[in-house]
């Protein structure tokens, strides 16, 4: 009665702490999605130490440049590497590398990522501080497909953080990451489940599993 799974790429660059939720979430049998690798640009991501402890075999592409844009060799050799292990997705989970070649051109409308802040609000790096800074009342995160443009992509699920009176960057973010997981692992459910429609801008979340539906 097993059914083949959706294969999830991760790519991370840091703590890996969503990373680390959907290989979790992966592991109840009724999850519909399995991570089959981790790809990282940085070897000292802690994503990695959580790639040993749950099994899931890691690759480490160096990249000369801190941050930023990804080379094109690099990204080629990332495409490689998510297309031998077989993925469906490409999950971009602290991912500090902007796409713009092999990447995008293999896996067109199946790379996803996550941004903490209710986008088109506070794009970019440091979204909680931006948000703090603008004073806003509410914030929250956006899992969002990945497209040419950065944090620009058709909005798949977007979940609320309230902003406390005495919340600092560190407090935010602590409550942002709750919050995070929980979409994420959502979003890679519905996508694993044939539900997402991509319209345009618009992500329809269909009421039914694509496959249930016939
Ligand atoms: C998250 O806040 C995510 O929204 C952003 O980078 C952070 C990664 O955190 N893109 P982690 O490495 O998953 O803990």
């Amino acid at each position: 009665m097993s059914e083949t799974k959706c294969r999830v790429a991760v790519l991370a660059s840091g703590t890996g702490s969503n990373f680390r939720a959907i290989t979790e979430a992966c592991r109840s049998p009724e999850y519909p999605a399995r991570v089959v690798c981790l790809v990282t640009d940085n070897p000292q991501a802690g994503a990695l130490e959580i790639a040993r402890a749950q099994g899931v075999s890691a690759h480490t592409v160096e990249v000369r440049e801190t941050r930023g844009r990804l080379p094109y060799e690099a990204e080629s050799e990332m495409a490689r590497i998510c297309a031998s292990n077989h993925a469906d997705l490409i999950a971009l989970a602290g991912f500090m590398r902007i796409l713009k070649g092999p990447l995008l051109e293999r896996f067109e409308n199946r790379i996803m990522n996550i941004h903490p802040a209710l986008l088109p609000s506070f794009p970019g790096l440091h979204s909680a501080r931006q948000a703090l800074d603008y004073g806003v009342k509410i914030t929250g995160c956006t899992v969002h497909f990945v497209n040419r443009s950065i944090d620009a992509g058709p909005i798949i699920l977007q979940s609320v953080v309230t902003v406390l009176d005495d919340d600092d960057e560190e407090s935010l973010l602590a409550r942002m990451h709750v919050e995070e997981h929980k979409s994420y692992v959502e979003a890679v459910r519905l996508f694993a489940e044939g539900r997402l429609m991509v319209q345009g801008r618009r992500v329809k979340v269909l009421q039914h599993p694509a496959r249930e539906a016939r």
